[in-house]
């Protein structure tokens, strides 16, 4: 079988903002403790942050990092997280029932972003707490100096304001499981306030208001309305999350999922113009992915994970991920991709050993999950600006979303290097694909790189006892001849190629 493509430079999306490749780390399990700090490690630094670690978080390449939040946020005291470290209080965190030391706060965090090269993204806690706690939060985090919270901040040995831009206002304030959720009536209200509070802080803060925490809420599209109703002026992005896992050994519909995340996107878009034209205003809101990943939630529910111990970091939402669950990621990061005129920031949730592309073990190794494959690889080569191709490929059917294109793909293209990228996607389970792509118009003569994720078994994965039985191989015989490149894809693959 074989596709056609055309990247076509009037095609353009939008030019690329670092902060759609985000992550996300939350006080849950071991993605703190015991993750990206394990003060006991061969390779921790003076703060206690394992610094294998942190190379493996800049080869990832994400940029923006959303903390401690999560569920976590919604029960958080951050007063409790800063200061004398033998002085922090031991609570529990309703939220994952486990113990929180709170040997990692505020300071910490924001240091080891810095060593990772990344922006933190801070989420306040809206469901036990309210404007006040954002916004002694915010006083502590970003006023310089003179003032009794920032000048707490430089006594705990923090001089400069860790200048934080963006800030989450709370955390899947629609689900019942979130510690002190509310009605959209009641939460946009909350949010309207605590934004215009924030906002007369400093008008220059960006605000995530919570949108859906799913598109299968009951609430989803209703919850968006109402809430962007009371606080479209005062926030730039609303949020949305969604998890993805293989069910009833359904492979075919698995690999379709970013059709799913198309709707959520479509729906939120259409939503929030619909309250902008209602209210009559000049701005279009924004989303913020900030959680989108493969998580086998099912199996986790079924196996009460949660149970009546209080333990420091125990080990949950462990996920080990396969071949076609890197395809699906790679294919999800496209479709953020096609959409990034709207979606403006995306957190990959989450980054270490929580459902992450990065595992550790205690004392001992740390590794790459098959999906950090292709987000590394995406975040290195994307520059410039987004193209949206078109795409000219037979279909599939589905048991959950009906007929699906055999292939996914994205471009980028810098005008200023002259350097492109194309990323592609084969759902198919059994046919390789010759796809030919006419990139006459990007000029580019050379195949700079040609990579690809696939494997004679797509459920082969990455585990502690064989770290590296999956990686990227060189995508075979591709071929670049007067602007028209050819490449076959394997089957349940993602593959990346850069051309100059
Ligand atoms: O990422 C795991 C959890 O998923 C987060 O804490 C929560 O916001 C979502 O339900």
């Amino acid at each position: 079988p074989q596709a056609r493509i055309a990247i076509d430079r009037t095609m353009l999306v939008a030019p690329i903002n670092r902060r759609i490749f985000g992550s996300f780390v939350e006080h849950l399990g071991r993605c703190v403790y015991d993750g990206i700090y394990e003060p006991g490690h061969a390779s921790a630094n003076d703060d206690g942050f394992r610094l294998d670690v942190i190379d493996l978080v800049k080869e990832l390449g994400s940029s923006t990092i959303r903390y401690p939040g999560g569920n976590f946020v919604s029960g958080y005291r951050w007063e409790d997280g800063v200061g004398p470290k033998d002085e922090r209080p031991v609570r529990r965190d309703l939220a994952w029932h486990s113990l929180e030391t709170n040997q990692v706060g505020l300071d910490e965090f924001a240091r080891w972003c810095k060593l990772t090269g990344s922006e933190l993204m801070m989420a306040v806690n809206l469901g036990t707490r309210g404007i006040e706690n954002a916004l002694d939060l915010l006083e502590y985090a970003n006023h310089p100096s003179g003032t009794a919270l920032s000048d707490q901040r430089i006594v705990n040995g923090t001089s400069e304001p860790h200048d934080i831009r963006m800030w989450c206002l709370g955390n899947e304030m629609d689900g019942p499981w979130q510690t002190g959720y509310l009605s959209a009536d009641d939460y946009g209200k909350l949010a309207a306030r605590t934004a215009q509070a924030l906002k007369a802080a400093d008008k220059n803060l960006e605000l995530v208001v919570c949108g859906s925490s799913g598109s299968t809420m009951p609430t989803f599209g209703d919850w968006e309305r109402t809430v962007l109703e009371h606080s479209y002026e005062h926030v730039d992005y609303i949020s949305a999350h969604a998890y993805y896992q293989e069910r009833n050994g359904d492979l075919g519909s698995y690999l379709a999922s970013s059709l799913d995340m198309q709707y959520f996107i479509d729906t939120v878009v259409s939503t929030g113009d619909h309250v902008k034209n209602k209210l009559h205003s000049n701005k279009t809101i924004k989303i913020s992915f900030d959680e989108w990943n493969i998580w086998y939630l099912d199996e986790h529910r079924a196996s009460e994970e949660v149970n009546d111990e209080w333990r420091v970091a125990p080990r949950q939402l462990e996920d080990t991920y396969s071949v076609a669950d890197a395809v699906v990621l790679g294919n999800l990061l496209i479709t953020l991709l096609k959409n990034h005129d709207r979606v403006g920031s995306a957190s990959l949730a989450q980054l270490v050993n929580v459902i992450a592309p990065i595992m550790t073990e205690p004392g001992g190794a740390s590794w790459r999950q098959t999906t950090f494959f292709p987000f590394s690889v995406t975040s290195r080569l994307a520059r410039g600006e987004v193209l949206r191709p078109r795409i000219d490929v037979g279909i599939y059917e589905t048991a959950v979303y009906g007929a699906a294109p055999l292939v996914d793909s994205v471009a980028t293209f810098d005008e200023e290097s002259g350097r492109a990228a194309v990323f592609l996607v084969n759902r198919s389970q059994t046919e390789s694909l010759q796809v030919t792509i006419d990139v006459a118009e990007l000029g580019a003569s050379v195949i700079d790189e040609a990579v690809s994720l696939h494997d004679a078994d797509a459920y082969a994965k990455n585990t502690l006892a064989d770290q590296t039985r999956v990686g990227l191989r060189s995508l075979a015989g591709a071929v670049l001849t007067d602007g028209a490149l050819t490449v076959t894809l394997p089957p349940v693959s993602w593959s990346a190629i850069a051309l100059k």
